[in-house]
């Protein structure tokens, strides 16, 4: 894979469009944190702690190499720490990004759902590299489980999972790119429930690149209690495993 191939001093994190070139790119990180946490039930996820640190936190410190990052709050909070940027959030996930999208200045924008924690950071060279080649990518997974359709409660028909992914973020795109799109979408009045489509919707392709498990969304309860247990074994988790 790519990993292998890079001379040792190379950081794609810190060059994502690349060492080589007179002038690097800027890379832009927004972090939606506006949400409700309606399906958690316990106020607005950002601010819920795992393992000593809200999720917030956890999503900054996974992007701290970034040029500039910029946080999207729901009402009644405010963050002051230096480097950071917030702006209010919106209705919808897409305003929120939206408002974020506003005063970005990067040459490439990545966004990353908060209730994501824990970013791996293979996961995100993986990306940044499809990024600058393709102008807009995003995580995703294939399928674990069966698939099938809810026939009324009852087991309906399977559906063949290879044909499937379940998408993550963070999503890569070029800034301008992102921009037009959510142009686009408002002009339309229309509402995604994330970027990809936005950018798909313009008739831009998106790449698909392997995300990773870790990565997961904090949506219910449940979910809580894995990222707890995630939480005890960060950062070791994140250390390449030895091979055989
Ligand atoms: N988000 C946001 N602004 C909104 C809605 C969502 O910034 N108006 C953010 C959330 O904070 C989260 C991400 O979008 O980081 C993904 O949303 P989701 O997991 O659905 O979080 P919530 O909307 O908070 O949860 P729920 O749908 O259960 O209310
Ligand atoms: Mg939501």
């Amino acid at each position: 894979m790519f990993l292998g191939l890079r001379p040792p001093t190379f950081d794609p994190l810190l060059c994502a469009l690349g060492c080589s070139t007179i002038s690097p790119v800027k890379v832009s990180v927004l972090l939606p944190a506006a949400g409700s946490g309606e399906r958690l039930g316990r106020g607005p996820k950002a601010f819920l702690q795992v393992g000593g640190k809200t999720l917030l936190e956890w999503a900054l410190q996974g992007f701290d190499w970034a040029d500039e990052r910029i946080v999207a709050l729901p009402a009644g909070k405010a963050l002051e720490e230096p480097g950071l940027r917030w702006v209010r959030g919106g209705s919808t996930r897409q305003q929120s990004v939206f408002n974020m999208l506003k005063i970005a200045t990067g040459d490439m924008v990545l966004v990353h759902d908060v209730a994501r924690p824990f970013v791996v950071r293979e996961a995100v060279e993986r990306l940044l590299e499809a990024t600058r080649q393709t102008g807009a990518a995003t995580l995703a997974l294939p399928v674990a489980d069966t698939l099938v359709e809810n026939l009324h409660s009852d087991y309906g028909e399977v559906i063949p999972r290879e044909r499937y992914r379940l998408v993550q973020t963070p999503q890569g795109f070029r800034r301008e790119l992102l921009w037009k799109a959510h142009l686009a979408a408002q002009a339309a009045s229309r509402q995604f429930s994330d970027d990809a489509q936005l950018v798909m919707a313009l008739g831009h392709p998106v790449a698909l690149v392997e995300g990773d498990r870790r990565m997961f969304k904090v949506t219910y309860p449940e979910d809580l209690e894995l990222a707890a247990g995630l939480a005890r074994m960060w950062p070791e988790s994140q250390k390449p495993q030895a091979q055989d």
